[in-house]
Formats: structure tokens, C-alpha cells, sequence
């Protein structure tokens, strides 16, 4: 929506946001998620209160031809990770514009396997207690790996705005044994890449990305997930893409993804892109095929989430297109209201979901507001985790806290999200848009 649509009223908003309806053809949607989509009115019909969830926290991006490719492969007999994997993490790469992919079961083991790899490889030369500096908001499993191999973890706050980590108070907390910078795009919306990276210059430190929220975000031309060192995606239920479980690690550097490669199967040598079979007689296989190199997992994805991926990535734009139509309503009716902040995305946010942050009159009311939630049928959960530090998972990792932690604190009592999906959300977002401004007048 153009800044000079502002001005119209709902209806005539909503009526703009239809013309600008999406090509279905044009990304291959099958008669699935059309009927999904046309009959999601009915699903919604607020005279079905009592059956339905009005407004979902996350929803199916699946249609037809994903039950169909399931049922393809399982008539296969190959379900282990094999050339679908390979297939999509090919694709994947290509889509993102980074030399590798190295697809594993979720998000949070991504952020498992690329720690792990970056720690170990000797020509990072980490050593135990060094520092890498993260934001207070963001998931248990962005955190715990850095832990569990001995990196201390130096919190610091938030923008309130862009709820990324801020930028600002990074070199306050750069000490001589900081080694890197975890940036979490949070919610869809990338942190400020330049001036970190400028940061990460200066103080020679690591640059490491958790993209699992913001797939196809944009920062400039660049998706995110591509800028860091390395990267992690996930493709859980409620995420852009849906392979049920899955995640990525994207690099150009190759020795983390050889190392990747090798600590998602065991630490063994077999999955090297290098190959360590000069042939592949009998002999060669006893001698190469059971090589342990590093003390590895088996995090493996197998061929569903590898088939279910490539399909899937196929109608990321068209997913996109929709979370976006929908950000454009919800920025129409809750930016710049007196009772509630949005999250402000200065670049080009792949909208994960919609954060509130009650301000004003409904400031420190939120349970009020969510019993009034609950009760129209409308999902809403924490903004990630809220102020992580509160969580007693802290207790068993090495953290100190740098500056004061006001913005995330803020998050956390007056913050909720709700969710956002491809479909179209116009009735449910008029329908929050209602309730918050009638609970503003009380
Ligand atoms: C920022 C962030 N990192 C990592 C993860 C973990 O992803 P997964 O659920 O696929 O393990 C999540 C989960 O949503 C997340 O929000």
C-alpha cells in the first residue's frame, strides 16, 4: 500500500488490497489451496464461533500436490535422506544466492550444527570463554548451542521499534574475548546489516545469522540468511515454508558446510563433497565408508522434508506476496495508534507474524486484553520468548548482561503477537482492530 492509501477508510482498503489479488496460476497452486482459500470465509464466518478458531496463530501452506508427492515417494521405498534432499538443498541455495545448503531435521538444529562447525574449525581458533554478543529476544536453541560448546553469552537489549538486536549498544559490550555477533531477524524483519557488519569489521568479530523467522526477507537486494558467515532457517508448521520438520544452514565458506556435513551424520567422512572413494569396489567402501572425523549427531532430515521443501519453495513468492498483502492491512489499521506499537521494518520484512506492544491506555492491561482475545477465538502467544533471561533454562549457560535490558522488558509484560499466514486475513484483522479500539474507549 502506498503511503497516500493511508488516508482511505477500511472498506476501501480492503477493496484495494483484493485488486491486488495474486496469480495463483502463476505459481502452480493446485485445486487444494484454492479451496482452501475460497472457502476460508466459511471457516471464519463469525456466526461459527463455537466450532471454529477465528483467527489461528499458524496455518497449513500444504495443498494437494504435497500429499501428493508424499504418497509418490513413500511408494519409492527411499525415505532416508537421499537425492531429494540433495535436490532441494541445491535449490535452496540457488533461490538464496549462497554456494551451500546443508539441510537438516529443524531450525534449532541448524543453529546446533553451524555453531558447532564454526567452534570447532580450527581457523576460527575459539577457544572456551570467549564471548559472542546476542539480543535478549530471540529462542532457547538460538542460544543453547553457543553454551553447550563453551562460548559465553554477552546479552544485550533491543530496539523498541524494529525489535533486533540494537545496534547501538553492541560495542559497549565488546570485550577482548568477544569473537562474534548473533544477529536474529526477528519476526521476518532484518537487523541492521550494514552498521553490524561495519561493527564486525572494525572489532574483527564472526558475523552469524538465525534466520528461522524471516524467510525471503530482504535487506537491500540481499536475502537475509545470506549476509552472515553461515545462516539457519527453519521450515517448522507455523514457518514461510512447511516441510513439517526441517531447517537449513546456508554459507559460502566450505569448510563449515564439510563440517556441517559431517556432524549432521554421525562425524563420519562418507557425506564429504570431497569424495573419499577413488572407486567403489567393495574394498574402498570397508576402508571409508565408517570414518568418523568429528564428534557428531544424526540430525538428518529425510526425503519427505527434502521433496516437501522443493515444492514448497516453489510457492514461496506467492506465500510471501500474501503475508505481505496482509502486513499492509495490519500497518493500515494499528500503526500509529495511541494504545499499541508495531514492529518497524525499515527493509523488506518477510512478516512472520504481527507483534503489539500495548502503550497508552491499554499499557500494562495485556491480560485483559487477551481474556477479550480468547474469547473471540483469537490466538495469541509471547513475542518469541519475551525477555529471554527469564527463562530458568539460563541457569545452565555462562551469560553475563550488558547495558539494561528496558526494551525487551517492555516486550515482555506488554507484548503479544498474533499470527500471519499467505491467506488472506482481512476479517480477522478488522475483527482485532475492533475489539482493541473498543477496549482502548473503556
Ligand atoms: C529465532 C528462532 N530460531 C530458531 C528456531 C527453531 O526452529 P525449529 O522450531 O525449526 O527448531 C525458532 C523457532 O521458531 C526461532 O524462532
Amino acid at each position: 500500500m502506498k503511503s497516500s492509501d493511508r488516508n482511505l477508510g477500511i472498506k476501501e482498503k480492503i477493496q484495494l488490497l483484493a485488486e491486488k489479488s495474486i496469480n495463483l496460476k502463476k505459481y502452480n497452486l493446485n485445486s487444494d489451496t484454492d479451496y482452501y482459500f475460497q472457502n476460508f470465509p466459511r471457516l471464519v464466518n463469525v456466526k461459527e464461533k463455537d466450532r471454529e478458531t477465528f483467527y489461528p496463530l499458524a496455518q497449513s501452506t500444504w495443498g494437494s500436490e504435497e500429499h501428493k508427492v508424499i504418497l509418490d515417494q513413500l511408494k519409492t521405498g527411499q525415505l532416508t535422506m537421499g537425492k531429494n534432499v540433495e535436490k532441494f538443498e541445491k535449490n535452496f541455495a540457488d533461490f538464496f544466492g549462497s554456494k551451500y545448503a546443508i539441510m537438516v531435521n529443524s531450525g534449532s538444529s541448524a543453529n546446533l550444527i553451524m555453531i558447532a562447525a564454526i567452534t570447532l574449525l580450527a581457523k576460527f581458533n575459539f577457544k572456551k570463554g570467549d564471548e559472542v554478543i546476542v539480543p535478549a529476544l530471540g529462542w532457547s536453541t538460538s542460544f543453547s548451542p553457543f553454551s553447550q560448546y563453551g562460548i559465553k553469552l554477552k546479552f544485550i537489549d533491543i530496539n523498541s521499534s524494529t525489535l533486533n538486536i540494537d545496534e547501538n549498544k553492541i560495542e559497549d559490550a565488546i570485550s577482548n574475548k568477544t569473537r562474534a555477533i548473533l544477529a536474529i531477524n526477528i519476526l521476518g524483519n532484518p537487523v541492521e546489516f550494514n552498521k553490524i557488519k561495519k561493527i564486525c569489521k572494525k572489532n574483527k568479530l564472526l558475523l552469524i545469522e538465525d534466520n528461522c523467522e524471516s524467510l525471503g526477507a530482504r535487506y537491500n537486494s540481499k536475502y537475509a540468511g545470506s549476509i552472515g558467515l553461515a545462516s539457519s532457517h527453519s521450515f517448522f508448521f507455523s514457518h514461510h515454508i512447511q516441510t513439517i520438520e526441517g531447517g537449513m544452514i546456508t554459507t559460502n565458506d566450505k569448510d563449515i558446510c564439510e563440517y556441517s556435513r559431517s556432524l549432521r551424520a554421525h562425524g563420519w567422512t562418507r557425506d564429504s563433497l570431497e569424495k573419499n572413494f577413488k572407486d567403489n569396489s567393495p574394498l574402498e567402501k570397508f576402508h571409508n565408508s565408517f570414518k568418523f572425523i568429528l564428534p557428531g549427531y544424526n540430525v538428518r532430515p529425510n526425503e519427505f522434508n527434502g521433496i516437501l521443501g522443493t515444492t514448497q519453495l516453489k510457492k514461496l513468492p506467492y506465500f510471501l506476496k500474501g503475508r505481505k498483502n496482509n502486513a499492509n492491512l495490519f500497518l493500515s489499521l494499528f500503526d500509529k495508534k495511541n494504545y499499541c506499537k508495531v514492529q518497524e521494518c525499515l527493509h523488506e520484512s518477510s512478516w512472520y507474524g504481527f507483534s503489539l506492544i500495548l502503550d497508552g491506555n491499554l499499557k500494562n492491561k495485556r491480560d485483559l486484553v487477551l481474556n477479550e482475545l480468547f474469547k473471540n477465538r483469537i490466538e495469541t502467544r509471547p513475542v518469541v520468548t519475551g525477555n529471554f533471561l527469564k527463562n530458568s533454562a539460563c541457569n545452565f549457560m555462562n551469560y553475563e548482561i550488558s547495558g539494561i535490558l528496558k526494551n525487551v522488558e517492555d516486550v515482555d509484560r506488554n507484548g503479544f503477537f498474533v499470527g500471519n499466514s499467505h491467506i488472506n486475513l482481512e476479517n480477522q484483522l478488522l475483527r482485532l482492530s475492533e475489539i482493541l479500539e473498543k477496549l482502548n474507549k473503556k
